[in-house]
Order: C-alpha cells, then structure tokens, then sequence
C-alpha cells in the first residue's frame, strides 16, 4: 500500500512540537510494517542542508501568483523514508519557524503558504504521473494540510481516500472570507458543510468533512472533542462525523527518548539501575548551579508556553513544596506573561528555582532524566508526548486527566505510575503535587510506581497495527 504522509514538521528536521515527533516516528513505523510511505513537508530554509542529496524534482509553475513551486525528492537520512519538500523561495525560505516570524507573530500569509503547500500534496495524489508514484492514501495532519481536500473535493475527479489526523482541534486554520481568494479554491466549498466557520473558513474543517476518516491521537480525546468544552467550534461537525472519528494514542520513538542510550544524558540507566539515575539529577542540579542534594524533589516542566498547558496554575500550587525546599526546573517558551510569572518565582527562590526560556532538545532530555517529577496540568492535551517519555525514565508525572493524559497516567490501581488530578485550578495541582510528595518520601512506594512507569511499553510497534487496519479499511472501500 502506497501512502503520503503530510506534515509541516519533521522531527529531527524541524520541531515545534509533538507533531514533529510523531511525523518523525510514525513513517519509519509503518514502513517497517512494509507500507509503501513517503513523507512530504514545506522546505523552510536550512531544511535541504539536513537531508541527502535531492534525486528527483520537478517545477509545478506558479499557481498561487507567488513564486514557482518545486518539488524535490530524497530520503530520510538513517530510515531511508523518501521524502518530497516543497520549495518556494518567497513562502518557506525565511527567519523565524515554521509558523510564526522572529517577533512570535503569525506570518501574514500562513493562508497561502500552507495552501500552496496542500496543493502539492493533492496534486500528487491527484495525477499519479508527476514523479511515477501515486499513493493510494492521503494522510493529512492538522490544518497545515488540510487545504489538500479542499482542493480534492473541488477538483470533482475520483482520487485516493483521505485520512485526517487531528493532532491539536485549537489551532483551525481559520481565515477571513475576504482572503478567500487567495488560496484559489472554489466558492462553492464554502457552505457550512464545507469550510465555513462561524464567518471564517477553515483548513482544518476541510480536512474533517473531505476525509475518509479522522483520527486523533488518543482515545479520550477522541470522546472529548464530541463535546463543546473540547469541540472548539468544531465539536457540531466532528459529531455529524463521529462515524469515521477514532482515538489512536501516539507512541514514542525509544530510539530517541531512552535513558539506557540517550547520547544526551549524563549517565545512562535502565530498569534494573534506577539508582543511577541520581546521577542525571545531580548533573542537573550541577548545570543549574543549584545545591547538589540527592534527596530534594525536583519537579520539572518541559513545554511551550501556553493556555493549552494550564502552566499558570503552576506557581501558586508550587510555592508550598518550594517552602518545604523542593526544586523545580522549567524549560519552555512562549507566552510572555507565563515567562515572566516563572522568572518571578526564580527570583524569589533563587535557590531553588531554575528557568530556561527558549527551546533545547538536548537540555530536554537531560532535564528528562534528572528531574523526580514532572508537571503536565494541562487543560486539554491530545495525546501529550512528554508524559511518555518522563515514564520511560522514571520520572513521574503530575497530569491533569483530560486526553492522552487521562489514558497513559494513573495514580490509583496496579498500573499507578504517575499522579493524576481532576480540576483544572491551583487548588487541585497542589493537592496532587502533596500526594506526591508523601509518596516520594516513601523510597519504596516511589520505586513501585518507577518500576511501573518504565515496564509501560508505548512503543510506536504497538500503534502500528492499528495504523495499518484503518489504511486497509479506508482503501478497501
Ligand atoms: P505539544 O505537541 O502540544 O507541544 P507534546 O507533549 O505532544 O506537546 O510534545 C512536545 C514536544 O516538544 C516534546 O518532544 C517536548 O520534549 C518538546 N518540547 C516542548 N518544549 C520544548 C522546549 N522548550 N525545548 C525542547 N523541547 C521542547
Ligand atoms: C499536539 C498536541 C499534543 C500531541 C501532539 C502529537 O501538539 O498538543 O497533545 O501529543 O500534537 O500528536
């Protein structure tokens, strides 16, 4: 079975993101499994220097009024997953990421970028004789490339069947109407069945109605975003549309994300030497210029900064365990109120407290290791990829259940491998963050829930299969 695999981020290419990780993993996966998978994402500037030699391009002229469109054709460097870029110099090639310029703003015409990008995607499932390939299956992930069945549907041909991932409902690609004509897509898409919303029109409900089926990346955030809490506008749609809606929980590249070969960490550790994890958080401590103690809880967060994380119900649950003398490291960036909120509270436990705004893979890891406990409270999580992977190393984590989180973390019961609290208030996060500790002081009791976390295999060998029969069942149609 042939698939295109879009997305507009790629792990180790390019990340802001669990998106990136799952496009960077889920690919060599299933091309284990024997799918005949290629990738396809943007070619933003310095993408090209990271990859093999280009084997194969072809210029596609210049629909959208903004410069040519090329694509070019290698592979993944260690996998050997082929990969298509999409190149235009005056949409891709910029400072800034993937999304937002150098100042943190939306690019103007993120529109028209990510249209221009689809519509390379939908060509090249569309007309199986631009490169010799033609997939039997479009999967399409988050809005950056739902445009691709907006311009399937309008084109009226039969073509491949869609699938769509929805990795995060918040972000809608919604536009004004009045740019509209700017992605050159037919008037006709814009009925409330169509693209409409509320007054908009969105790329990521294209991607819903045109597909043959959506997935989301966990269970109970599949069930959530029936809901209008969870729905974000969309939850009337995905409800007309719950028939072809289900949960597949993400997995985790443990080629990247274990401590027994983690080339960034400071000491490597498995199941059966925990105790040498007590390296990584003396390193931590170390690097951090915090007193090196053994003993001291460390909580840590390792996030983007933003509503979605409920990260801001975080200082006023702390500051009981930072008066009881934890420690508590953050690495995250984003929004700059919970940026300085978290450079507060390092100014007033200097000790204690240590804040790195900005974006570091491989600090990420180590804080990974050598934290105790890490906070995820957020106030809704798709799947939520940190989580699984502070498990992996034996640090627990403090989750609000709602998504990904609520199916992989769970306090109570013979699978207890983290802490687990219901409301998303201050209140809640700090009675989780006490429970904790009560267990942490229980060498014991911590071990029992360590061992627990670090047996749980979320390999993506496991999410494989549950790919493969949803591509069989679309394509069999
Ligand atoms: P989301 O995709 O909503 O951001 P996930 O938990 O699925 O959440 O994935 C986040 C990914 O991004 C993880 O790989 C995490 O380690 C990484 N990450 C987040 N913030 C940073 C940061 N500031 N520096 C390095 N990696 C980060
Ligand atoms: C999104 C979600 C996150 C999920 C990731 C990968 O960014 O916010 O919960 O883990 O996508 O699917």
């Amino acid at each position: 079975m042939k698939v295109l695999f879009a997305s507009s981020e790629i792990h180790p290419l390019i990340k802001t993101g669990g998106l990136a990780d799952v496009a960077g993993a889920l690919p060599i996966a299933l091309k284990k499994q024997g799918i005949d998978i290629k990738l396809i994402m943007p070619a933003y500037s310095g993408i090209l220097e990271k990859l093999p030699p280009i084997k194969n391009s072809l210029n596609l002229g210049n629909p959208f009024a903004v410069g040519d469109l090329i694509l070019l054709e290698t592979h993944l460097p260690d996998s050997h997953v082929p990969i298509y870029l999409v190149q235009c110099q005056s949409l891709f090639e910029r400072d800034g990421g993937p999304y937002l310029d150098q100042s943190g703003h939306d690019f103007a015409d993120n529109d028209v970028r990510f249209a221009a990008f689809s519509w390379v995607c939908a060509m090249i499932t569309q007309y199986g004789n631009l490169m010799g390939w033609q997939p039997d299956l479009l999967h399409l992930n988050d809005w950056q490339t739902g445009f691709a069945a907006a311009y399937l549907a309008s084109w009226r041909l039969e073509h491949p069947p869609i699938v769509t991932t929805v990795h995060n409902l918040r972000y809608n690609g919604s536009f004004p109407l009045h740019d509209f004509d700017r992605v050159r897509l037919s008037s006709e898409l814009l009925s409330i069945h169509g693209m409409e919303f509320y007054g908009r029109y969105s790329a990521l409900k294209a991607g819903l109605v045109f597909a043959d089926a959506i997935t989301t990346v966990s269970p109970t955030y599949a069930n959530e975003i029936l809901t209008p809490t969870y729905g974000d506008g969309l939850d009337g749609t995905l409800r007309a549309m719950s028939h072809k809606l289900t949960g597949i929980l993400n997995g985790v590249d443990y080629n990247e994300w274990s401590p027994a070969c983690d080339p960034y960490i400071h000491t490597h550790y498995d199941l059966h030497t925990i105790d040498f994890k007590l390296q990584n958080k003396l390193a931590l401590q170390r690097e951090n210029g915090l007193d090196e103690n053994a003993q001291t809880p460390i909580f840590g967060v390792v996030s983007r900064l933003t509503e979605q994380k409920g990260l801001d119900l975080i200082p006023s649950a702390i500051e009981l365990a930072l008066e009881q003398g934890a420690m508590f490291i953050v690495l995250g960036s984003g929004d700059k109120n919970l940026e300085q909120q978290y450079l507060t509270l390092q100014e007033r436990f200097p000790k204690q407290v240590s804040i790195r705004i900005g974006y570091d893979e491989a600090y990420s890891h180590r804080l990974q290791a050598g934290i105790d406990m890490l906070l995820i409270p957020s106030r809704f999580e798709p799947c939520g990829l940190t989580q699984l992977y502070a498990l992996k190393y034996g640090t627990l984590p403090i989750v609000r259940s709602t998504g990904g989180l609520a199916d992989t973390v769970f306090e109570v019961g013979p699978h207890a491998n983290g802490f687990v609290f219901e409301n998303a208030n201050s209140q809640d996060l700090k009675a989780a963050i006490t429970r904790a500790l009560t267990v942490y002081a229980n060498l014991n009791d911590w071990r029992t829930r360590q061992i627990q976390a670090m047996s749980q295999d979320h390999s993506w060998e496991k999410a494989t299969n549950a790919w493969v029969n949803l591509y069989q069942s679309v394509t069999k149609k």
